[in-house]
């Protein structure tokens, strides 16, 4: 970074610890805390090449230290924009917390982001990886957002289309803005529909509401089936630090989805609109004797084969040799490649 003194906001050497779901260790050559565009804007001229955005830290590994600026996003402020006969338009800042914010909609009676509950992280982060469970993706209720270009020092616009959303994608990942934050997500605005029908045709989700005897369930509902379908199957990361899924469903096409079918043929699998096929990795992992297996001090999740797990002091090392583990386990018995979900860094 630029010659001294460093903006009051940015801490030189800073301690990691606490900062990730993960819950590893490692410290960042600057950490900047950033609560509004304006610090990004004083940042612009003088950054290091190596750069990162975390949010809640619920999708990064500490592979160790970090050689370079993190920027932690804590760009607050919730409200609703806009209201038209059809939808209701909410905004928030990249730093308020995910969770929080689905509740907060509910509680104003502007339903659509319920089956989204409970998922770990903040707003800036939602879009990047197209955030999405129980049958919705962030994607069908976005409808812009705000970003900053660190290269220009000038504010713009993504609408929809310019996202590029796809299963666990953006245009931030395609074009690794994410990776060395040159574009920082600042705000998001949702697009929430008047004319709303609950979303509840995903298997586990329609075995809590039948539980519940619910069979036309309210958005409130909707979200205290989902949470409590995560709180079952999903570990809280303050009690036993993970970073959810820890690999991506792998998307494969059609021609290795039949092969995949012959030789197996309960596994769990979503034809894609394109003809590909979306295919369980939990299940893959689970088949490759990899459930509730550790190595050292790491181990993938006794409930969800899916979620990788620190059970106490683990190091990025660790948690990268039981990744690569799975990922052998999973390629000598089906041949198939599991991508990490979070951002390795
Ligand atoms: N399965 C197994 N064994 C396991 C785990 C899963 O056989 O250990 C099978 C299940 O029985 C089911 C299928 O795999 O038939 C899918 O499992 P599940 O419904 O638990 O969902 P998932 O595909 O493993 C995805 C998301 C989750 C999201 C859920 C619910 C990804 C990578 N993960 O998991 O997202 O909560 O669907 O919609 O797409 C996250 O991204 O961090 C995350 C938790």
């Amino acid at each position: 970074m630029r010659a001294q003194p460093l903006p009051d906001f940015v801490t030189a050497d800073a301690d990691l610890a606490g900062r990730t779901t993960l819950a590893l260790p490692g410290r960042a050559a600057y950490l900047a805390e950033i609560s509004s565009s304006r610090q990004l804007r004083q940042l612009a001229g003088s950054l290091p090449p190596r750069r990162f955005v975390l949010g809640g830290g619920s999708n990064v590994v500490l592979s160790g230290d970090f050689d370079g600026l993190l920027l932690h996003m804590a760009i607050a402020g919730r409200e609703l924009v806009g209201e038209d006969a059809e939808a209701w338009y909410v905004r928030a800042g990249a730093g308020e917390n995910w969770h929080r914010l689905v509740l907060w909609t509910l509680a104003n009676g502007w339903p659509g982001l319920e089956n989204l509950a409970l998922i770990p992280g903040t707003v800036g982060a939602a879009p990047i990886q197209n955030i999405g469970a129980y049958g919705l993706e962030i994607a069908d209720r976005f409808l812009s957002l705000e970003a900053f270009d660190m290269d220009r020092g000038t504010s713009l616009q993504l609408a929809h289309a310019a996202c590029r959303f796809a299963y666990r994608d953006s245009v931030f990942k395609q074009q690794g803005w994410h990776l060395d934050a040159r574009r920082v997500v600042t705000s998001v605005t949702f697009r929430l529909p008047k004319e709303w029908q609950a979303l509840t045709a995903y298997a586990d989700l329609a075995a809590e509401l039948d539980r519940r005897q619910l069979s036309r369930p309210d958005a409130r509902q909707v979200a205290d089936a989902v949470i409590a379908v995560r709180r079952r199957k999903l570990p809280d990361p303050a009690m036993l630090p993970n970073a959810g899924s820890f690999f991506q469903n792998p998307v494969v096409s059609a021609e290795v989805g039949e092969r995949l079918r012959r030789s197996c043929p309960d596994l769990p699998c979503y034809a894609q609109p394109d003809g590909r096929l979306k295919i369980a990795a939990g299940w893959l992992i689970e088949q490759s004797g990899w459930k509730g297996r550790n190595l050292g001090r790491v181990g993938m999740y006794e409930r969800q084969a899916l979620v990788l797990v620190n059970r106490g002091s683990a190091l990025g090392t660790e948690v990268m040799a039981l990744a690569r583990a799975v990922q052998d386990a999973v390629r000598q018995r089906f041949a198939v490649e599991l991508t990490p979900e979070p951002v390795i860094l």
